[in-house]
């Protein structure tokens, strides 16, 4: 059942959010993600073949976070979290730390955080910035080589999956930016949100993806111009209510 005052806002992010920011988007053109095969780096059965070449790949990524900075559109996001008076859930597929960077709260990471580790065999999750190696002992039980980015990976389950569902049930406008739309089950949030009544479901991204059908509302143009003039819009609407 949709709201009878303030508008529900469910927001759905993926790499073309932090795109200008720097950070490097997951289909490129040639079908690989910075120089490696998807199933090479972001599989559980990598890990056990290649623990090295894993560990290595994330390094690198933990690393270059230190060199990109929240852009326009994070800055926007998080002025809508501040003064959107209804209900308010930003679901990321983005492993950055770019949206907690400019104080967004009401945020879950679905596909997990680059600067956490998970110990597979304690179970522990713990922060994490410098570089992890098969001989890193876990602070917690003190096993080697059981420490693992804290990804979602390929053949594994998504983070919040129930409380994501929860507020797809009462979402009055889903908004998505900067997603290829072809990853599940995060590209079925727009098809759940029309089932649930959502009538309000707004694309941004550069180009029509394979689930812009399913939208009543697209802006085609880069995050960091359509998601501050969309916010500016939205928040302006709110006033009125
Ligand atoms: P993709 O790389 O698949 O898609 C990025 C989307 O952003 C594309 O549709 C682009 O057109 C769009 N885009 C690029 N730059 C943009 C900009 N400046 N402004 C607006 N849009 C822009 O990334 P995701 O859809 O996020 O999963 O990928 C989903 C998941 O697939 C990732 O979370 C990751 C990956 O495999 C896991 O790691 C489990």
């Amino acid at each position: 059942m949709a709201s009878l005052t303030h508008p529900n806002l469910v927001i759905l992010s993926g790499a073309g959010l932090s795109a200008e920011s720097g950070v490097a988007t997951f289909r490129g053109t040639d079908g690989l993600w910075e120089g490696h095969r998807i199933e090479d780096v972001a599989t559980p059965e990598a890990f056990v073949r290649t623990p090295e070449l894993v560990q290595h790949f994330y390094n690198l990524r933990r690393v270059a976070l230190k060199t990109v900075e929240p852009n326009a559109a994070h800055h926007a996001l998080v002025r809508l979290e501040n003064a959107w008076p209804g209900g308010f859930l930003h679901v990321t597929q983005n492993v950055d730390d770019l949206n907690e960077r400019v104080g967004a709260k009401r945020l879950l990471h679905m596909h997990g955080q680059l600067k956490k580790v998970r110990c597979v065999w304690c179970r522990t999750v713990l922060d994490w910035e410098s570089p992890v190696t098969v001989d890193t002992p876990c602070p917690e039980c003190g096993r080697t080589g059981k420490l693992r980015p804290d990804i979602v990976w390929f053949g594994e389950m998504p983070y919040y999956i129930d409380e994501i569902m929860r507020a797809l049930e009462t979402v009055d406008i889903f908004l998505c930016i900067g997603t290829s739309g072809v990853v599940y089950p995060a590209a079925g949030f727009v098809r759940l949100a029309a089932e649930h009544g959502c009538q309000r479901l707004i694309e941004v991204n550069l180009k029509p993806t394979g689930i812009t059908s399913h939208f009543t509302e697209e802006r085609h143009g880069p995050a960091s111009i359509e998601v501050p003039r969309l916010v500016d819009e939205l928040l302006a609407e709110s006033m009125r209510i």
